[in-house]
This record gives C-alpha cells, structure tokens and sequence, in this order.
C-alpha cells in the first residue's frame, strides 16, 4: 500500500485511505459526535404499536412530569409542516417526511411521540410513561403471495425504468414450443440496510436558518426534503455530513431522526440530537420487500436460449413510491429471442420500502441464476458453457450494442482461477457433509449521473477541493484525492477533499454505485480547468519562468509544470498573481448506449445432512468494472458485497407478523448477518481496463456489483451438493432440512 506522502498517488495507485488515521482515532466526526453550543437536548422516539389505524388518545402528563424532560412533541405542539408525500412531483428523496402532524399512523412503529430531555437516560425513561389508545383500520400489514388480484403496475422502476419490457413476439407461444422449459417460482424474503452507523440527526435552527448534520447518502435532495417538511426555503437549510457509516440505500433520502430533530430544535429553539436506536431503525428507516418472482426460459436441445422471461410482485409502501427493478437484470443478462419482463407492485401499510444495495440484482439474481442453472442441468451441460454460449453482446430489447461488454471474460478467468473444469461429480459425500461446486453471472447497470466540483490551488502549492460528495465508507475521499493528484501533479499530502456540506457544488451524492465515477469526473473537470488556467499564466505572465515556452506537450508532475525542458512550481505560477486559483467545473454525460459492469461468481461450499447447514468453503468473484480508480478500495468494496450477498443468500430475513405489520427480528440477535464465522476465504479478481465511453475517468459502478449473483451461485451449489433445488430465501438450516426430506 502507498500513503499519503509517497510521491506516486495518482489513479490506479494502492493509496491508503487519506481518512484512516482520523478513523481509527476517533476524529472523524459523525453525525451524533457533532459537539455543538449549547449543548443538544437529547430525545427519545415513542413508537407506535399499531400498524394502520389513528391514535385516538395520548397520555403524556406523567411523562412530561418526570425530572430532566424538556418537552414532548405530539401532534399538538408541532411546528407545522407541508403533508407527508408533497409537492408529489418530488419524488421519495425530496418530498415532505412529516411526523408528528396528525393521528394517522401509516406503519407498525411510526413515531407517535418524540420526548426531549436534558439526557438520554431522561428521555428514554420519560418515554415509558407515554401512554397511547389506538383505533385500528383495515390494512395489508403481510408479505406478497404473487396470488394478489389486485397488483399494480408502478409508473417506473428504480432508475428509471420501464416496468414492463416484452420483446420478439408472445412469450408464451415461443416459450410453449421450446424442447426444454424451466418454470419456478422463487421467493425472497425483506432485508433490512442494517449500516454500522445509524441514522442519526444533531438539527440546530439559528436566525431562520435550520442547520442539520446528519447521516445521509445525498446532501442536496436531502435539503429539498427538509425544506418541504417543513416550509422553509431550501437556502434555510444547511446539511453537514462529512463522515457517513454506511448506507446501502437506507440513507439516499432523510429519515424520522432528520425530520424529528429539526422539528424539536425549531419548537424549542435550541439544538436537539435523535438517534435512531438499531430497533427504532428496522421501522423508520427504509428496507428492502419481500419478493415473489417467476423466471420462465425456454430452451432448444442445442443449448440455445429461446425465451426469457422473468416477473415479480414486490410490496409498495403506500405513499412512498419505489418499485424494485428486480426482473430488470434478464434484460442484460443472456441473448434470447423472446423477452418478458414485467414488474407488479401491491401497496402495503408498511415501514418505508426503498432501494438496498443493488436494488434489482441482488434478489433478481438469486432467481434468474438459479434458473439458468435448472436449463443446464435439463440439458445435461455445464453451467459455466452454457452461460459462454449465450452471452448477450446487443441488448435484447433495443438490440444496441453494450458498452464494453465483459461477462464472458469475467466467466472464464472466474473460471479459472476456481478450477472449475475440475468440478467434482454431483453429490459428493464427506461423512455427513455434502459438497457442491456452483457458479453465477451478475450484470449491473453503470449509471451515469451528473456531479460538480470546485477546486482551488494556494500559493502554498496545497489543493483544496470542494463538493457535497459524501464518502460513506468507500472511500471517496481517497479516490478524489488522488484524481486531484492525478490531474494537477500534486502528492496527496498536498490535497484536501472537503465534501458533505450543502454549500458546496452539487453532486448526485453517493447511491447505486455511480458516485465515484461522477464525482470524480466532476473533480477531475474542475482540476482540467484550474490546469488550464495554470497553463495560460504560465505561458503569458511576464515573470513566468515558462513564458513563450515552445509548443509542446505541457506535463503536470511533481508540483511543477514542465514544458519542453523548462519547468515551474505550481504555487510559484499561482503566486504570480494573487493569492490561489480557483476553477469549478460539471459533469453532466448524455445517456449513451446501454452500460453494465460484469461479474461472475464460483463457490464451494458443504451441506450437513444432519443439521441443514450450509457453510462456504471458497469463493472467487471476477469482475469487470472499467478503470480500477484504487485497488485497495476497489477491492474492500467487491469483498463488502460478497459478504452482504452470502448473508442475503444464507441468513439475513425480516421476520414480519403479519398481524400488526411488525418485524419482530429488530436486532442484530434475531436479524443474522453474516459474520467473521460465516465467510470463507474470498478471492476477487479485478480485471478490464479504462472505459472512454464511461464517464471522464474510464471507470464504472463497482460498489453493488460484488453482490450480485454470489447467492445464486451459492443456490447452484447446494443443487449440486444435495440434488435438491431450494426456491425460497434465505436457505436457513430449516428449509434445507425441509428439502432434503
Ligand atoms: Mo445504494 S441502494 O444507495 O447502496
């Protein structure tokens, strides 16, 4: 690895994160460490333990009178705010989040209540005394059971996209004539974010102006959100979030920590911290549904792909509009004549339901791939040919050629660094443990967004760079930093990213594994410009060292500028003439032809006959991505979703009690992530080279695509350690039992 202060820190290189140090000594502050003056009230949510209905009574008297309590707001003493769901041309991200505005309740644990108190022990205790009769209404508070009659098609997809895209004629007719069908039904579970850092809110409201630091994904959507919950101009409005523990999702739009804190600090004049608790979290920050998913291919005995088709139902939360494109995958997977893919949602009365990591893949996959796998196994041929034999090349529904398509090169080093040629025999005993080999392709769509940068360089030779970029954990600092060091020729050391602040340019923030690509174009633009410039006193100020210097190539390295064989030090060019120099520059790419990154995964795993459990041995993920921007950052992202798709395929379930729409499992003792224990030796390749076609930096969206596909090759493998297809996730001891009879 290379740190800050060696001299080679441009892309590509090894470089330490810039931000570790402040990291491991706790000087990185997140949004609950802000020490602000005066010192914040703390508060407590009370939850509502009603699922769909009204709150006809609240009690708050004995609590309010409990020592060290500030206030408790309820509906009755709450600022007002613009309804929940407003201006509905907004969108999730940016839309009103009310709470606390009247007695309706729209979830099982939506805050009814929020007590402030001098001390969180105050609160928390107050908070027990709170006392609450409800009036139940009819609601649907249970999973999907894809019998629903009364599905909805949503108005688009996440992303964008089309809910239904049916290509090449009647499925059904060309699915029916084909010599070999698979046709399951596959189910997954709901999937809670689950970030190390909770979403937490430290909200201050000061001269008119609400002052918020919080863990958030997207700083500026983040301010419409605010603005409009609570009717104040968006210039109102200042978000600060330099650190962020993790998102996966749940963190791209505000949450009831945001919302409640800046209502208490503007009812009370004072700064008030929430925090979500890790159960307060599992209700009121968003998950991931449960899904019902059909995949139907259609095959010819030569082991062509006929007919794809793929469709889910996946529950909405009513008044929160996200449709999960979850079939979207098989419209880039695998070449086929026939195309279905449709997606149906069904409106729930439950918690937020919102993107997770890899929204589509991560749980289209564990279907399509187990599918695909079923066609092999009826054709009597390998898996790993018979996905080679049947690369896309052309997107299927448009017939445009993909940009950089990679998935066969990802198949077969993949391949070959697992050994899969030397593939044991299905059913291959070791004592009680069963053994099986199984593989997976993953597609992910390369998003391109758009982002700005503003970049200054001192007469002391140090960059300054500016964007409301958020790093939130993959380490965005570092990447930038070194698209700086890049561009301009400056050691890191020299560099500082300053990002997470609602003042600064705007970016798409970080989401959907565009935020590198986007903001580091954006930075690498801005850096373009300020070079430029640097260029142009250099060659005409008449005490430039470089002035008239000859035609040629100018060369940024070292902190100097050289052209020919004459040079000057940058802070020297930018003394010249005041004091910095400052550029800021867009980033704004046309949607060009169709982009994914690539990926393909090979697991070995054993299955105990006795107990049902499933345990990884060894798994290889091979990945084609663009430019690598860092490998050690690149290559913690790959092994982060690797993880989070063996939990997603294993043990990760949101236990619902269809009842009272509640999750029961709202702690990391019930709600099982994959752990230390549960993974295996992991092995990643990163392979592909820079992309012109993606974004100015070459690279593309790596952060999800780890995760997708790896549950489906574990699904394989079970297949082929026990001959037994498991159709519903996760693949718990139970049902693996329940399977092999
Ligand atoms: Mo992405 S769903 O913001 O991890």
């Amino acid at each position: 690895m290379t740190d800050a202060t060696s001299p080679r820190t441009g892309l590509g290189r090894p470089l330490r994160r810039v931000d570790a140090f402040r990291k491991v000594c706790g000087q990185a502050p997140y949004a609950a460490d802000q020490q602000i003056t005066p010192k914040p009230y703390v508060a407590w949510i009370v939850e509502s333990s009603l699922g769909k209905g009204r709150v006809v009574e609240l009690d708050v008297a004995a609590a309010e009178r409990e020592p060290g309590v500030v206030r408790i707001l309820t509906p009755a003493n709450t600022p007002a705010q613009r309804p929940f769901g407003e201006p509905e041309d907004a969108g999730r991200f940016a839309m009103s989040h009310a709470l606390l505005r009247d007695d309706t309740i729209r979830y099982h644990g939506q805050p009814i209540a929020l007590v402030v108190g001098e001390t969180l022990e105050a609160a928390r205790g107050a908070a027990l005394l709170v006392r609450a009769r409800y009036e139940a209404t009819d609601g649907r508070l249970h999973e999907v059971t894809g019998d629903e009659t009364d599905t909805e098609k949503p108005d688009e997809l996440d992303g964008g996209q089309e809910p239904d895209v049916c290509t090449g004629g009647d499925f059904d007719t060309a699915f029916g004539d084909c010599e070999v069908q698979v046709d399951n039904v596959y189910r997954t579970a709901g999937l809670i974010s689950a970030a190390m850092e909770p979403h937490a809110t430290v909200a201050s409201w000061q001269d008119g102006t609400l002052t918020v630091h919080t863990s958030i994904q997207i700083v500026a959507s983040a301010v419409q959100a605010l603005a409009h919950t609570l009717q104040l101009e968006p210039e109102q409005v200042r978000i600060h979030a330099p650190f962020v523990g993790g998102g996966f999702g749940s963190k791209l739009g505000i949450h009831a920590d945001a919302v409640l804190a800046s209502l208490a600090a503007i009812a009370l004049d004072h700064p008030v911290r929430v925090v979500q608790t890790r159960r307060n979290l599992f209700a009121n920050a968003p998950h991931r549904g449960s899904s019902w998913q059909r995949v139907r291919i259609g095959a010819e005995r030569n082991g062509r792909l006929v007919a794809v088709g793929h469709e889910s139902v996946m529950p909405m939360s009513r008044g929160y509009e996200f449709a999960e494109p979850c079939a979207a995958g098989a419209r880039a997977a695998y070449r086929c004549d026939t195309l279905r893919t449709i997606h149906r949602v069904v409106k729930v009365d439950m918690p937020a339901i919102d993107s997770m990591r890899a929204p589509g893949e991560a749980i289209g996959t564990l279907a399509l791939e187990s599918a695909i796998d079923e066609v092999a196994e009826r054709l009597g041929v390998d898996p790993l040919y018979l996905r080679l034999d049947n690369l896309a090349e052309r997107e299927p529904a448009s017939g445009k050629r993909f940009v950089a398509y990679d998935l066969g090169r990802c198949l077969e080093e993949g391949a070959e660094r697992f050994g899969w040629s030397r593939r044991p025999a299905p059913r291959e005993r070791e004592g009680r443990l069963w053994v099986g080999w199984g593989m997976a392709a993953c597609t992910r769509p390369n998003l391109l967004t758009d982002a700005s940068a503003r970049v200054r360089l001192d007469r002391d030779g140090r960059a300054t760079v500016e964007l409301d970029m958020t790093d939130i954990g993959t380490g965005t600092y570092t990447i930038l930093t070194q698209v700086v060091s890049e561009r301009l020729g400056i050691p890191a050391a020299q560099v500082e990213v300053r990002l997470g602040d609602s003042a600064f340019p705007k970016t798409s923030g970080s989401g959907g594994s565009f935020g590198s690509s986007a903001a580091g174009s954006a930075v690498w633009l801005a850096c373009g410009k300020l070079a430029d410039r640097l260029l142009e006193r250099a060659r005409s100020h008449s005490d430039s060292p470089l002035r008239n210097a000859p035609d040629r190539r100018p060369e940024f390295a070292d902190g100097s500028l050289r052209i020919g064989g004459r040079s000057a030090v940058l802070a020297d060019l930018v003394a010249l003439d005041g004091s910095s120099l400052e550029a800021e520059a867009e980033h704004d790419p046309d949607s060009g032809p169709p982009q994914y990154s690539y990926g393909a995964h090979f697991v070995e795993l054993t299955v105990d006959d006795s107990s049902g459990e499933i345990r990884l041995r060894r798994a290889v993920g091979a990945f084609s991505f663009g430019r690598v921007l860092n490998p050690v950052t690149a290559r913690s992202q790959l092994l982060g979703g690797m993880i989070y798709g063996i939990g997603g395929a294993l043990t990760e379930h949101l236990a619902l009690d269809p009842r009272h729409g509640a999750f029961m499992n709202r702690d990391f003792a019930g709600y099982h992530l994959a752990t230390q224990r549960d993974v295996p030796d992991l092995d990643v390749l990163m392979l592909g080279e820079p992309i012109p076609e993606a974004a100015e930096l070459g690279s593309k969206g790596i952060g999800e695509l780890g995760l997708c596909g790896i549950g489906g090759a574990i699904a394989n493998a079970v297949h082929h350690a026990t001959g037994v297809r498991l159709r519903e996730f996760p693949l718990t001891p139970d049902r693996v039992l329940a399977a092999l009879g």
